[in-house]
């Protein structure tokens, strides 16, 4: 990217303090290349001859308002998969959701587990699977999963439940079978849809961790951070891992992402596994 020079920096220096500002997400310098890859299609759509141009309209607010939100959702990097880092979710079956049953009173037991940074959504119905298979076991117990993002077009994603078959290749074919629903419709080859029942339980909603308070319930179970700490600088790490800490049940779970554990230092929190962090006040 040719770089303009002004008094407040280049333009892409400002679009990366505007995206780290707005998100937390940090892009250094190293990468402009994957800026440039990404907005390739914006810079077409606007027929205008370079990135640069393109971000230069673009912070000069000559562009659409929703433009920002475009942007925003091209820069946030959605990986995810099924029973990504299993070892959580066997950690929710085996160890969370046992004690919790244990400690409520019988029959009123409800589990709130929240999936934080939930991309397209893989996260939250692992969740929901898990929780799902407890019940057929035959424990008696309510549940519910909120999955939140910052990017609208991957919650769109979310909210349909629709995966491509080979996502499915993680999930366990017990699970698969159970859990989704296969077209004939040739249009719809090779997808499939998640269960109304599991739908039912799984909401999905826009929320920027920036943000310095969260429109959610502040007893919630279980929270899945995961893999969305590492974009962050130290600061606004440590004030989403503060503001967690607050919507968390007392005894509540914090889960990071496995790169991810030695970024949590919070009073209220203590490390119980590598990745894995309860509130004790
Ligand atoms: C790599 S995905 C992780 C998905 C899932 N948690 C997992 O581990 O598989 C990171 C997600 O964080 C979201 N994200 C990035 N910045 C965010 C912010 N400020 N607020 C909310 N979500 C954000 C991105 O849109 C993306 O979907």
């Amino acid at each position: 990217m040719q770089t303009v020079g002004t008094s407040q920096g280049t333009a892409s220096d400002r679009f990366r303090d505007l995206i780290r500002s707005l998100t937390g997400i940090n892009l250094p310098p190293g990468k402009v290349p994957m800026i440039e890859q990404r907005l390739r299609r914006r810079v077409l759509a606007h027929e205008l001859p370079d990135t640069e141009a393109y971000l230069r309209k673009l912070l000069e607010g000559a562009l659409k308002e929703d433009e920002l939100r475009i942007v925003i959702d091209l820069i946030t990097t959605n990986t995810t998969s099924f029973f990504r880092e299993s070892d959580h979710f066997t950690y929710l079956r085996d160890h969370i959701l046992p004690e919790h049953l244990t400690k409520s009173a019988p029959n009123r037991a409800r589990l709130k587990v929240w999936s934080a940074a939930s991309s397209e959504g893989a996260e939250a119905f692992t969740i929901a699977m898990v929780l799902a298979e407890a019940q057929r076991s035959g424990r008696a117990f309510d549940w519910a999963v909120l999955g939140t993002d910052i990017s609208i077009r991957i919650l769109e994603k979310a909210q349909s439940a629709v995966y491509d078959v080979d996502q499915l290749q993680t999930v366990p074919s017990d699970l698969a079978r159970r859990y989704f629903l296969y077209s004939d419709d040739p249009a719809l080859a090779r997808k499939a849809r998640v269960i109304p029942d599991l739908r039912r339980r799984v909401q999905f909603r826009r929320l920027n961790l920036m943000d310095k308070t969260y429109p959610v319930d502040r007893d919630v179970n279980v929270i899945f951070l995961r893999n969305v700490l590492i974009y962050f600088d130290a600061n606004d790490k440590a004030g989403v891992i503060k503001r967690m800490h607050e919507h968390l049940s007392p005894g509540g779970y914090l889960i990071v992402g496995h790169a991810e554990s030695m970024v949590v230092r919070c009073e209220g929190l203590v490390q119980i596994r590598p990745t894995i962090f309860r509130r004790v006040n």
